[in-house]
């Protein structure tokens, strides 16, 4: 089974999202496990205290080293296979291909950073992996950590209805998704592409293809400047 393990202050925000819809029927079948562990329970002394103030002055609070070692120990030793990740708005940017590659493997170990920031000495200290879910700052991490354990299990045999597996969306052709319509056929006045009505496939698929390429052209053209992507 795929396994997340969540270190944060605030495991009462898990499952949240994550308990409903595919992730949360995932769940209940057993396709993965999620288990959201304390931080606090490794804090010192009578106020089982997890930060302190910054070495050489400054706003906010750190998490401490020692606390975050004794927490991530605890919940991975050192013969457990999966990535430990600390989410981060100065980690590399979460990509599909990443997600595919922690779906991939037997699970994630996630930390959540809280206040300004952790002790940079952990990092090294237990092979962190700092991801970002973009450029914009969050007060923690969960939030950060619900979206990619949302992409990642979207992915997970068994999960998504089986068919094509997402294989045809956004992303994983290196380009946006081409635009999508149903009934009714006018709407308000604006009415679906005929090409879309016209029974021939392999002219729907061209038309798709040129929609989508348009489409990344005009919003994200370091998609097509990223080389390696099959047009
Ligand atoms: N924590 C705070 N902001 C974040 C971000 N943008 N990505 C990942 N983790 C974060």
């Amino acid at each position: 089974m795929w396994r997340a393990t969540i270190l944060t202050l605030f495991p009462e925000m898990f499952p949240g999202p994550l308990g409903l819809s595919l992730a949360g029927e995932g769940l209940a079948q057993g396709l993965w496990s999620l288990e959201a562990r304390n931080i606090r329970e490794h804090g010192l002394g009578r106020h089982r205290a997890v930060d302190d103030t910054p070495a050489g002055g400054g706003p906010g609070m750190v998490m401490r080293a020692d606390v975050l070692a004794a927490a991530i120990d605890a919940a991975a030793p050192a013969d457990d296979a999966r990535p430990r990740l600390l989410m981060s708005p100065r980690g590399a940017p979460l990509t599909q291909k990443r997600v595919r590659e922690f779906v991939a493997g037997e699970g994630v170990v996630i930390l959540c950073g809280r206040f300004e920031g952790v002790d940079e000495r952990i990092i090294a200290a237990r092979a962190l992996e700092e991801v970002s879910i973009g450029d914009y700052v969050l007060s923690g991490g969960e939030i950060a950590a619900m979206a990619l354990l949302d992409a990642c299990v979207r992915l997970l045999p068994g999960i998504m209805g089986g068919e094509a597996s997402g294989e045809e969306e956004s992303f994983e052709s290196g380009l946006l998704e081409y635009p999508q319509y149903t009934r009714p056929r006018d709407f308000e006045g604006r009415a679906i592409p005929d090409i879309l009505l016209c029974g021939d496939h392999a002219k729907i698929a061209r038309w798709r293809h040129e929609r989508a390429l348009e489409l990344t052209r005009a919003r994200r053209p370091d998609l097509l400047a990223r080389d390696g992507k099959k047009r």
